[in-house]
């Protein structure tokens, strides 16, 4: 696939997640795809199955004893109904036989789990898919319906905003002339392999400049072949943008799949598949050995990166050398000439932050060793593997079956049509797709009430910070400046660029030519595009203003060297976000959301950066350790909990790789339930209809159970517990409430203490 804004995201930055694939100092969110059905209209054929049929078996009472509703005040709105019922039909049938204090995850979910299935295309399901379902079927009636006369724009602004309109329908069409794309098949990669072929006079790959000379190619084309290259916020300098080198990208995910006999048979068939159909079956001996021949080098390049859990480790990562000791590291590949390439020609090319250490030493004799012909393959691979999407279905059929088999989907199975395209037009024109999403879903009192959720989470977390006896003072001052000096960004990017100003959007796609009848050569337009613009933000200060999610995506993040968390307007959305419910529902979901975030700032990797985003030793020695007792017990936890994998094989979660996010789990969730009591004292909120067994407390609960109510195909969870920060769907709702005092209060557990606490 060709660089979208996702694979411009920089490892450092941590995620909520729905499903990530990293490759150290690369981080790529996964594309969702969508269907039209929304939430409601499932669960209710589903309830409606149930009601006809299936008359479970009553379960035994449930024991333990809840605290009553005191108070008789119950909401009954149509909106209040309609949440109160998706708590109904996602809880467990026979939920008063399960004790939420040791399962929450199948009490508040076992019903969803039972009612939901996977689409052909997806390899997992869980409540934010359902919610970004709903935000593709919206953004698909704009792509499919004619420019709204509704705008309220006028002269230039109205001729911008149907001229950025219009290159978004171009994209969207060109991806959706199938009869275009079939009739040429593989030709358009063919005609690049033309070029290749031309320029490869240039390519002796047993020489330095000639092995130089075709990465560089190969990155023109969006490839990162045996090393990556990007720019990226200087960690302990944020102000400035540098260079960030590190692995280059891989076939498969993670090293256990290139020592797993039958993962390896799968993706020579793709490899062997996809080199057939490029350049002849008649050739088809050579291929199967050439294709054996690179993935032996794949194998011994990937087992030179390090492992996942050391891309939020600064410490580990951030190695400025310059380019000379680069050079010198991996003699095989100039590096210099490599991205003197590539920086604007003002451009003092000086240094570099060597993100994987040890692996450009490691790698340079197995470069060396490997033969003209394996290091031709292995580029080759590398180009299909970036533009095999753009090709017709027949031609890309062996790719395509080899990443159903990777994530445990029906190898023949293929999405619909739209939501591929629907994906190219989020990752290629992101800020003009941003633009006509916002302006239909989202509303300026949705932007007020997500403002006030986070402020009252801030104020809460530096309530706490304030009272944490195992920081040193110092540590406190500084902690509660940094939430302080937080900078919040909600909805949409308003600056850079502005999504509300089509004049701005028209001048910063202007470079950018799209053709309603070419999906591959907008693909090649696209590339040149963000390339050149990456780069070109080597000479400008780090651009603090942008974002690096779109607005329909159901996602938030944190970055630590601008110390902002950001929450786009796709997320903002119900059933986590409704201005119409109590508010236990939105502080419980969204809230514990911007609080995961907020979080972030203070984990294992976000709080080494000081209160100016700036990578600093800040934590003096006795605090530090008394933290790192702390996130230990963490690990421990998390390392107990387990999936089941495609065979039956039980597989623990790494509470190494997934530190980070459990933390911000617990801390986001403990800040947004103490944010919460807060607004509720003031203003009791009332308990809701048809649920008038639960307290608010426990409906508060009940609201963040339901954001994780989701589960993945086997071979899914197997690959995210290799390569995920993030733990299981179910596991996020366990482990998090066991550490919540709060949900040991509200459900009157036998033992009140939380598990592991630190924020
Ligand atoms: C609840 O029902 C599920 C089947 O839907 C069953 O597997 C489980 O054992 C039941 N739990 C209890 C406590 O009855
Ligand atoms: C435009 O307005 C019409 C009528 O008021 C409405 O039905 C339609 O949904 C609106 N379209 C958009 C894209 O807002
Ligand atoms: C970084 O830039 C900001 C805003 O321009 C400025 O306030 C701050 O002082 C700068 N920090 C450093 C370390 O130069
Ligand atoms: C590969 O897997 C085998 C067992 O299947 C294991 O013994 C071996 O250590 C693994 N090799 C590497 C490099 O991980
Ligand atoms: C390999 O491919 C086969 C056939 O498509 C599939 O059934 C199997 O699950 C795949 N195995 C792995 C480990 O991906
Ligand atoms: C690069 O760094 C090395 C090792 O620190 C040093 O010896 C050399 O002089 C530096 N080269 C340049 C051009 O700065
Ligand atoms: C670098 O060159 C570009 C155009 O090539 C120009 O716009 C920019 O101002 C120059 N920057 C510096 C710092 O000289
Ligand atoms: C060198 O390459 C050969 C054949 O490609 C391979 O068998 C051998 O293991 C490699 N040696 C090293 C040190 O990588
Ligand atoms: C964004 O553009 C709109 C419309 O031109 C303008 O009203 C608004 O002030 C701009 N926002 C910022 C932060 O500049
Ligand atoms: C491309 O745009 C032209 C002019 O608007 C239109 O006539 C044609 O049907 C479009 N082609 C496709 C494939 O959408
Ligand atoms: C983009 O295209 C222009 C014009 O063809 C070319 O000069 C430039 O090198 C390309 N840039 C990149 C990064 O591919
Ligand atoms: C803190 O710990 C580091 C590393 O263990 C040590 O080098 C340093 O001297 C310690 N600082 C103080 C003030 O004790
Ligand atoms: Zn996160």
């Amino acid at each position: 696939m060709a660089p979208s804004v996702a694979s411009t995201l920089q490892s450092h930055k941590t995620w909520l997640g729905v499903a990530t694939v990293t490759v150290f100092g690369l981080l790529v969110l996964s594309s969702n795809g969508g269907t039209r059905v929304d939430y409601h209209e499932e669960a209710l054929l589903k309830r409606g199955s149930l009601a006809g049929g299936l008359h479970p078996a009553r379960p035994p009472p449930f024991v333990g004893t809840f605290k009553r509703r005191q108070e008789t005040e119950v909401c009954s709105t149509d909106a209040c109904k309609s949440f109160a019922d998706s708590v109904i039909k996602s809880r467990a049938l026979n939920y008063t036989g399960i004790d939420p204090c040791t399962d929450f995850a199948t009490y508040t979910c076992g019903n969803w789990w039972d009612t939901h299935d996977y689409r052909d295309d997806q390899s997992s399901v869980g409540t934010l898919s359902v919610m970004s379902d709903v935000n593709t079927a919206i953004m698909r009636a704009i792509l499919e319906s004619p420019y709204s006369d509704n705008s309220t724009f006028t002269g230039d602004d109205l001729e911008a905003d149907k001229e950025i309109f219009d290159k978004m329908i171009a994209a969207y069409d060109s991806c959706m002339d199938t009869d275009t794309i079939d009739a040429l098949g593989a030709k358009p990669l063919q005609d690049l392999f033309a070029k290749y072929e031309e320029e490869s006079s240039d390519f002796d790959l047993k020489t330095t400049d000639g092995l130089t000379n075709a990465l560089i190619w190969l990155l023109k084309y969006g490839g990162s072949g045996i090393i990556s290259a990007q720019t990226w916020a200087d960690d302990k300098n944020p102000n400035i943008t540098t260079i960030g080198l590190g692995n280059g990208a891989f076939g498969m995910d993670s090293k256990e799949y290139y020592n797993d006999t039958e993962s390896v048979a799968n993706y020579t068939v793709a490899i062997v598949g996809m080199f057939d159909i490029l350049f002849g079956e008649e050739k088809h001996d050579t291929h199967a050995s050439l294709a054996k021949e690179l993935i032996d080098l794949e194998t011994a390049l990937i087992y030179a990166t390090p492992d996942p859990s050391k891309a939020g480790d600064v410490e580990y990562y951030y190695n400025v050398q310059n380019l000379t000791q680069v050079d010198a590291s991996i003699p095989e590949i100039s590096v210099s000439k490599y991205l003197k390439a590539f920086v604007p020609s003002n451009y003092t090319l000086s240094t570099a932050i060597v993100l994987t250490p040890e692996y450009f030493p490691a790698i340079s004799p197995i470069i060396a060793n490997a033969s003209a012909e394996t290091l031709d393959a292995y580029i080759k691979w590398v180009l299909i593997q970036n533009w095999v999407t753009r090709l017709s279905n027949d031609a890309n059929a062996p790719y395509r079956r080899f990443q159903n088999e990777l994530t445990g989907k029906d190898p023949e199975a293929i999405g619909e049509r739209w939501t591929t395209c629907l994906a190219d037009v989020d990752a290629n024109l992101p800020w003009i797709e941003s633009a006509f999403f916002v302006q239909v879903a989202f509303s300026p009192e949705a932007k007020i009430f997500g403002d006030r959720i986070i402020s009252d989470i801030e104020d809460i977390f530096m309530e706490k910070l304030q009272g944490y006896e195992w920081m040193s003072a110092s540590v406190k001052t500084k902690a509660i400046q940094k939430v302080l000096n937080m900078v919040e960004k909600i909805g949409y990017p308003d600056k850079s660029p502005n999504v509300t100003d089509p004049v701005a959007l028209s001048n910063l796609y202007a470079p950018l030519a799209i053709s309603n009848t070419s999906y591959f050569d907008n693909g090649l337009a696209y590339v040149n595009f963000s390339t050149t613009n990456s780069w070109k933000a080597l000479l400008h200060p780090t651009d603090k203003d942008i974002w690096f999610m779109t607005t329909p995506t159901v996602n938030a993040y944190f970055n630590p060297p601008s110390n902002e968390i950001a929450f786009p307007a796709g997320i903002m959305q119900q059933p986590l976000f409704n201005l119409d419910l109590p508010e236990y529902v939105s502080y419980g979901a969204f809230g514990a959301v911007a609080g995961h975030e907020l979080t972030h700032s203070f984990d294992n990797s976000g709080s080494h950066y000081d209160e100016n985003g700036a990578y600093t030793d800040w934590w003096d020695n006795s605090t530090l350790a008394n933290f790192e007792k702390k996130t230990s017990c963490f690990v421990d936890q998390y390392s107990k909990y387990s999936i089941v994998g495609p065979t039956g094989e039980s597989l623990n979660v790494n509470g190494e790789l997934t530190l980070g996010e459990n933390i911000a789990d617990g801390g986001g969730l403990n800040a947004a339930f103490a944010a919460w009591k807060k607004v509720d004292a003031e203003k009791p909120n009332p308990g809701l209809t048809g649920l008038e067994e639960y307290t608010t407390e426990q409906l508060f609960y009940l609201s963040f159970g339901g954001v994780w109510c989701g589960k993945g195909r086997p071979a899914e969870l197997v690959r995210r517990i290799r390569v995920d920060p993030h733990s299981p769907m179910p596991v996020r709702i366990l482990g998090t409430v066991a550490n919540q005092q709060g949900f040991k209060e509200a459900f009157n557990c036998p033992v009140k203490e939380p598990t592991c606490e630190l924020w």
